[in-house]
């Protein structure tokens, strides 16, 4: 990732989401990178304490505006200049809040995205990024899956992912990155992805036995949020001087860890004496979800590589100092 310099101009970038826990450190990516950054965010789910670090910075800007506004970019542009980038990470991300909302939640993930991203085409705003999601994938598949592999998600969240990825790549401009389970430091009530790694954690921080449901033979492909952000920047082609990347694309690590695996490592990197209490199955949780992410690495010569007892370490770090922060 570049370093800002003094002869290279500033770029300026919109973040949908930038109070969110990926929007917030990407937002503080981009900035220590020297772009220029205007973040919109209604707090729906994102905090105010999340831009914190970078509120007064001289190169942000901040807009507490929903993405359901019309002409929302023309609308932020007009006083910011043209962007170079649009990242676009808001969204409503309860996945059982989307099964009570469905409505809303397509009105958020899909209709504003879509506006979203024509205004963004029609601005002739080199890149746009936008957040898939793993949850595209509904239909169980044996082994890592592929992007064209996604279909049947189980949820209104995953359908709003799901449709909008489709819509991006059916139409030539911009790109989604389907991020598996995201895991870090982590404002806010723990999402669908990160939930069992912030769960595992507060149990460990308290040595109580972590709770696993089922023998623990489950996996997943967890992807250090730092990963995830060094993808997008990636992907936006900022980084490099060239244009944003185009299609749907995978992000995770091509590795998957069992719960039970996540649980041993909890339990040892926090120092607990612990262990962990088996508890019946529950309805509805997917066994295996791992990503194939060679699309992504033939594209951009990126992959996740933070290894998963790095960070885990890191976040179990930041819980000690933030023990408010995980329920
Ligand atoms: N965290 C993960 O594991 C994961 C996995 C797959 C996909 N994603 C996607 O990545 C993106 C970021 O996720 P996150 O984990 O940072 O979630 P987050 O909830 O922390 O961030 C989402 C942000 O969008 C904002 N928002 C919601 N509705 C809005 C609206 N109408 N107008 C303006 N802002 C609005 C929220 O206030 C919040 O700040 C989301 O699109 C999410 O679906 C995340």
């Amino acid at each position: 990732m570049q370093m800002p310099s003094a002869t290279r101009p500033l770029k300026r970038c919109l973040v949908t989401g930038c109070a969110g826990n990926v929007g917030s450190k990407l937002t503080q990516t981009l900035l220590d990178m020297g772009h220029a950054v205007v973040g919109v965010d209604s707090f729906f789910s994102g905090l105010p304490a999340n831009m914190e670090p970078f509120k007064d910075h001289a190169l942000f800007r901040f807009e507490r505006r929903s993405i359901t506004e019309p002409e929302l970019i023309a609308s932020l542009g007009a006083v910011s200049g043209r962007f170079a980038c649009v990242f676009h990470l808001a969204a409503i991300v309860s996945v059982p809040w989307s099964m009570e909302h469905p409505e809303e939640t397509m009105a958020v993930n899909w209709d504003a995205t879509r506006a979203l991203h024509r205004e963004a085409r029609e601005l002739g705003i080199p890149a746009f990024v936008f957040a898939g999601s793993a949850a595209e994938y509904g239909r169980p598949i044996a082994g890592a899956v592929q992007e064209d592999q996604a279909s049947d998600p189980q949820s209104p969240y995953g359908w709003s992912k799901y449709v909008s990825s489709r819509h991006i790549e059916e139409s030539g401009y911009g790109c989604s990155l389907r991020f598996f389970n995201l895991y870090g430091p982590a404002r806010g009530k723990p999402g669908p992805y990160d939930g069992v790694v912030r769960r595992f954690m507060a149990l460990a921080l308290d040595n109580a036995p972590l709770t696993i449901h089922g023998q623990g033979q489950q996996t997943r492909d967890f992807v250090y949020v730092h990963d995830a952000v060094k993808a997008v920047v990636t992907a936006s082609g900022l980084g490099n001087g060239g244009v944003g990347l185009q299609g749907v694309y995978n992000v995770g690590t091509g590795s998957s860890t069992t719960i039970r695996g996540l649980a041993d490592l909890t339990i040892a990197l926090s120092g607990a004496d612990c262990g962990v209490c088996l508890q019946p199955k529950r309805d509805g949780d997917i066994e295996h979800s791992l990503a194939n992410t060679d699309k992504f690495h033939a594209a951009t010569g990126f992959r996740p590589s933070t290894p998963l007892s790095q960070g885990l370490g890191q976040t179990l770090d930041w819980f000690r100092q933030h023990r408010s922060e995980i329920a």
